[in-house]
């Protein structure tokens, strides 16, 4: 980097600190910028060279946008990081987060970039983005049961790692394969195997973790509580993890997929009703997720709803046929519909993204088979604990057929193993008595942005939506689920009543609680932060109040 950029930099991190107010630790005595301090005690040309980006940098905006996988947030106006770094190892990492601190910036941490409200890739303050996708490799341990994943792979590329070394093993994790495993293990994560297995940070044995001094630790230096934080608290609350360890579990050679198309007047409603009393209660071995959006009756201007039930049975069509034909035979499940197939094909032809039994398993791993534009939407999510009438059902598709069809609803069934945890064992706190997940979603892909008069209609559309429901929804504290963070929550977090607002949904009153005073004790001054993470309070503001 050339002297006088180096100086255009100073006096533009200057300016920030000026217009963003005193409190920032910037010390100006201090004349050595970030980029200095990075070469200064990196002393390494290559690494400045080739893996930190400024503005000026020709690539920076490239780089910026090609782990933003939702649109809402790659706008001309969205704030930018001052710098970009994209360490290729640890003591990289350490020297961007010892360097960032000590130069007032804050940091934001992303792996896969799937955050919903952009908070891994965007702020309002000067901050310096640590984009951990250069780290990503994965080590399989077969005999052990086990895989070290750094946390910038992706869940696609652990499939495939996990299928090259065995087809009898998996790991239980999410939907999309592009959705990072440092973003997503420290928020809890369901999957395909939700009912199987539980959440993905259910079977996470250990962590190599960076805390806020720069210390390397594992599960047993960092003790429990800091542990248990990391599994569903949001890591990046707490630090910067760097790795995981994934404890495997076993899942049959062969696995049946089954997918069937319902609309209301093909008793629709009737069927979903009855989806919501034994989908959460059958085999374990058997999840239905039901997707929903609204359409036009052939070429009439009347409407009706959709719905594809789909579903994954660990084991064979032949069972799972006496199994739904006993249980639920109104959904009217053939052999046609059913198609068996190894468990990693099954996770491509229920990524939602149009792949078959003949794409080649490679794609799950492959991000640019990846369609990024599904992100492109504004989302809420809630949990239903009761099955909700047939006359709530029928104002629910009224409701929908109010919007103008850029509507998703994605039931994910729980139950079943969710059932066996208690809602403290980790921070998610979803667990027993949730029927399924219900995620709503409004799509922007035909839009140039989520400004347009049309996509400002579908947001406002969601959120009324959102309030038309709560009668149906989990209550006190009606439940949200934080890997799904909705900024429309609250973002108080100066004393906990502010804080709780949204802190409960996420995680009930005692696992927020106990987040806070770990919080307390391992980043005491509130360094890894951004507007929803774990608050730590200003007691002088406490005991006033
Ligand atoms: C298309 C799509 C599909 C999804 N499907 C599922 C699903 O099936 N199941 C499910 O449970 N969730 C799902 N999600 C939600 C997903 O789990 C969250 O968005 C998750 O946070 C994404 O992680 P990431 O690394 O990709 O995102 P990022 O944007 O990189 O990070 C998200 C958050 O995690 C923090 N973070 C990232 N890496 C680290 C790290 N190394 N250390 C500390 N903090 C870190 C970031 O700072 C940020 O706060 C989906 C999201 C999308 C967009
Ligand atoms: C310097 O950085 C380059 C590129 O990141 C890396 O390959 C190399 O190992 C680093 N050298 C040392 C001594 O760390
Ligand atoms: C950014 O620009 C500087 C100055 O031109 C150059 O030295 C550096 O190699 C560039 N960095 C990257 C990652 O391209
Ligand atoms: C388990 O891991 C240990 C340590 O890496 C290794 O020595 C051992 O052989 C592994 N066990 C099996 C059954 O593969
Ligand atoms: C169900 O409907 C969707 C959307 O119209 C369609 O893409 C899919 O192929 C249908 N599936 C079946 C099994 O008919
Ligand atoms: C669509 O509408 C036209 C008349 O507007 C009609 O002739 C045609 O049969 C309709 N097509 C279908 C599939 O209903
Ligand atoms: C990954 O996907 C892209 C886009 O579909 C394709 O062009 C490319 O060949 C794929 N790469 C591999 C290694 O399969």
């Amino acid at each position: 980097m050339k002297i006088s950029h180096l100086v255009f930099l100073f006096v533009l991190t200057l300016c920030f600190f000026v217009s963003w107010g005193a409190t920032s630790p910037f010390d100006v005595d201090d004349s050595v910028d970030l980029i200095s301090c990075l070469k200064y005690k990196t002393n390494n040309v290559t690494f400045i060279s080739q893996l930190v980006f400024t503005p000026l940098n020709s690539s920076f905006q490239s780089v910026w946008e090609a782990r933003v996988n939702n649109f809402r947030f790659i706008k001309p106006s969205t704030p930018k990081p001052s710098v970009i770094v994209t360490p290729i190892d640890e003591t990289q990492i350490q020297t961007t987060l010892l360097c960032t601190k000590r130069h007032g910036y804050e940091i934001r941490i992303r792996s896969g970039g799937h955050d919903f409200e952009g908070v891994s890739s965007t702020a309002v303050v000067p901050f310096v983005m640590l984009d951990l996708f250069n780290m990503n490799s994965i080590d399989v341990d077969v005999g052990n049961k086990t895989a070290w994943v750094q946390a910038g792979a992706r869940l696609g590329q652990v499939y495939y790692s996990i299928s090259q070394k065995t087809n009898t093993l998996y790991f239980p994790a999410g939907v999309c394969p592009s959705v990072g495993v440092g973003g997503y293990m420290g928020g809890g994560g369901y999957g395909n195997l939700v009912r199987k297995y539980g959440t993905a940070a259910d079977h996470v044995l250990d962590v190599r973790f960076m805390d806020v001094r720069g210390n390397i630790l594992d599960r047993k230096s960092m003790g429990e509580d800091l542990f248990w934080a990391l599994r569903g608290g949001g890591a990046s609350s707490f630090g910067i993890v760097l790795a995981w360890k994934l404890g495997l579990v076993p899942v049959p050679e062969i696995v049946t997929v089954f997918s069937v198309n319902v609309t209301l007047e093909e008793d629709g409603t009737d069927i979903f009703y009855k989806y919501q009393y034994v989908a959460p209660r059958m085999d374990r071995d058997l999840l239905i997720r039901v997707r929903m959006s609204s359409e036009f009756i052939g070429n009439t201007t009347k409407k009706t709803i959709r719905m594809s039930f789909e579903g994954l049975y660990l084991g064979k069509i032949d069972t799972l046929l006496t199994l739904l034909d006993k249980r639920f035979p109104e959904l009217k499940v053939k052999q046609e519909n059913c198609e068996e197939m190894s468990m990693v094909q099954s996770s491509l032809v229920l990524a939602l993204q149009g792949f078959t039994t003949s794409t080649p398993t490679e794609a799950i791993a492959n991000i640019s088979a990846i369609r990024r534009e599904l992100s492109n939407a504004k989302i809420k999510l809630d949990y239903v604990r009761t099955p909700i009438p047939k006359s709530g059902l029928r104002k629910i598709w009224r409701k929908m057929f109010a919007n103008d069809r850029s509507e998703t609803l994605i039931m994910y069934t729980f139950g079943g193993k969710m059932e066996e945890y208690s809602d403290t064992a980790i921070p998610y706190p979803h667990r027993a008595g949730v029927l399924y997940q219900l995620y709503k979603g409004v799509s922007f892909v035909d839009q140039t942005s989520d400004t347009t008069p049309t996509s400002l209609r579908r947001i406002e559309w969601l959120r009324s939506f959102d309030t038309f429901l709560e009668p149906y929804v989990s209550k006190n504290p009606r439940e949200a689920y934080y890997n799904y963070i909705d900024l429309d929550l609250g973002i108080g977090s100066d004393t906990y009543e502010e804080a709780s607002v949204w802190g409960e949904r996420y995680w009930k009153r005692e696992n927020f609680k106990k987040l806070i005073r770990i919080k307390a004790e391992v980043d005491p001054e509130n360094f890894f932060r951004h507007p929803q993470s774990i608050p730590v309070f200003d007691y002088a503001l406490v005991s006033s109040s």
